[in-house]
Formats: C-alpha cells, structure tokens, sequence
C-alpha cells in the first residue's frame, strides 16, 4: 500500500521528524528556509497532506483551485496564517495543537510582564554595555506587579493559565473580556469579573495581556483609541497574534508615555519589526517564543503526528477546526 505523501514546511524537533519518516512518504525541510509562495502552491499541489506552521501564510491564491493535498495539519495552536474558507471550500480538513502550549505561552506571558515592569531588558543592556556604575537608591526604578489587576483580552485555556499563575503567584486581581459568557466551572479555582467591554479592562487594568485569536476579525482590536484608555502606569502585553495591535499606534503611545510599557512576542510583519519599537527603552520585544520549550515543541509535533494518523485511518482528528 502506497503510504500517505507529506511536505513538512520547517525543520521539527528530530525525535518527530523521526516518527514521521517511520509511518509517512515524507519530505523534510532539512536546511529549515521559509517556503516562497511558489514552492507553498508546489507543495499543495503535490502532496497528500502539508505540515505547516505560523510562518506560513497559506491564502487562497496559495490554496488554487485544486490542490491534492486534503489536509492541512497545523504545528501551532493559532491557524490564523490560513484562509480557513478557502480550505473549507476546497474539502481539506485544518488542523491545529491546543493544550500542549497553554502553560508554556503563560509562562512566557508573566515572564513579559516581568520584564517590562522590572526593567529587566533595559537592564540586562546596561550590564552587557558596561555602562553600570554601580547600585543605588534611585537607579532604573520599575513597577511592582504583585498585588496589581491583571486585565486579559480573551478568556480561553491560555489566558485562563496566565490568570491562575498572576493570582496566585503575585495575587493580582483578576478582570477580564470575553465574547461570550465565560461559564463558573471554567473559572474554577479563579477569583475573575467578567467586563462587559474590552474598553471597561483597558480602563480598569495595570496589565493587559491580550489572548484572542488573530485574523481579520480582532486585527487592530487594540488600535490608537483603545490604547488612549490605559493608564500612563499600565503594561500591554502580546503574545497572541501581532495584527491584534497596531503598531504604529502602540509605538506612538510608548513613545508618548500614554502608557507605561509594553511586552511583545509577537508582531504586524513577523519577523519585521518596525523601528520604532526597536528604538524604544519601554518595550520587550522577544522572537515569537511563546512555545519555544523542548517539552512544547516536541509534544506540538505528536499532537500533529496524532491529528495526521487519525486522518489516515479514516478518523475524525481530535484537533479538527475544518
Ligand atoms: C501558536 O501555536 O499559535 C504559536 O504562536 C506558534 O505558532
């Protein structure tokens, strides 16, 4: 029997590369360069099922009209790089990995909030410069986030995570924004008030983590007059999708000092990052590490590995979002 053809578009940890070359006719990225547009439509166009992941961007000019590949098996728990209604319209089913991420991302969500508050970037330059000179009572002078509110744009597993580790790690008070009703039993273990508004967190929150999907339904959600709302003292934090902020406009509110800061994992043009956050003390910026552990990466891939097997056995994959 002639085994499933897969295209992985990047490099994967090798112990799952390893798996998929085991079961699967499978083609590797071995020098791990981003696809072209024309090598994405070669690889569509000639495949059973494309591995694709964030730096992809798989639009339906991408797609054609017929490609032979029937699945799209996502490594990464956001899939807004995809034209979803494209792939629906054309009968391929889209993958995704929840869950095995969640505590990594939240981790690194604190770990910004930290650092933008702690000055920890900005202080981190000043040693490796060799510009310090020396401790005292007034030097790069932060802000305590123990004991703040913590202000989240969307309510799902991450978010809920950061929350679990802001109240109970630094016992901040918890407020939050959600499409929909968030249910009690799914704040089990939180002490969090739901808003009726992302404007009524923007202005109750000294931090704002934001936690929505990306796409063209919340790009620029938090645009110049959303940012207008925050307090001089309060921190943006992202580490959903760059398009969910403005850029231009968050620049201007750093540069301003409309607000006291930023943490950024994520960007509009990834990996562009505009000059103007680049010339900036107030912000963090880190490259897109949300899930940048070995345990997440590896588990990332076998949540892949087991949405591709179940497709190929003729099963519903557990991590079907088309
Ligand atoms: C995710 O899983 O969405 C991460 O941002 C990496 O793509």
């Amino acid at each position: 029997m002639t085994r499933p053809r897969l295209i992985v578009t990047r490099r994967w940890p090798a112990e799952v590369e390893r798996m998929l070359a085991e079961r699967f006719d499978v083609r590797l990225n071995a020098d791990d360069h981003p696809f072209t547009r024309d090598e994405m439509r070669t690889a569509l166009a000639s495949c059973d099922a494309l591995l694709a992941t964030v730096s992809d961007r798989i639009d339906a000019d991408v797609l054609g009209t017929a490609p032979s590949a029937k699945l799209i098996a996502n490594y990464g728990v956001g899939y807004s790089h995809i034209d979803i209604d494209a792939a629906r319209a054309r009968g391929i089913t889209v993958t995704n990995t929840p869950d095995v991420l969640t505590d990594c991302t939240a981790d690194l969500a604190i770990t910004l909030m930290l650092m933008v508050a702690r000055r920890a970037g900005e202080g981190e330059r000043e040693v490796r410069s060799g510009s310090w000179t020396g401790w005292r009572p007034t030097h790069m002078i932060g802000t305590r986030m123990s004991g703040k509110t913590l202000g989240l744009i969307g309510m799902g597993r991450i978010a809920r995570a950061v929350a679990m580790r802001a109240q109970h790690g630094f016992g901040m008070k918890i407020v939050f924004f959600n499409r929909s009703r968030v249910a009690a039993e799914t704040l089990a273990g939180l002490d969090a008030r739901q808003c009726d508004s992302v404007e009524e967190v923007l202005a109750d929150a000294d931090f704002v983590s934001l936690h929505c999907p990306g796409g063209a339904a919340t790009r620029h959600l938090i645009n110049r007059e959303r940012l207008a709302l925050m307090g001089p003292d309060a921190f943006l934090i992202n580490t959903a999708r760059g398009e969910v902020v403005d850029e231009a406009a968050l620049v201007d509110a750093l540069r301003n000092r409309t607000i006291a800061g930023a943490g950024l994992d994520v960007f509009e043009a990834e990996p562009k990052v505009s000059e103007g956050l680049l010339a900036l003390e107030n912000v963090v910026l880190l490259p897109h590490l949300g899930s940048a552990t070995r345990e997440t990466r590896v588990g990332m891939g076998m949540r892949v590995l087991d949405n591709v097997d179940a497709f190929f056995a003729g099963r519903t994959p557990p991590d079907r979002v088309v």
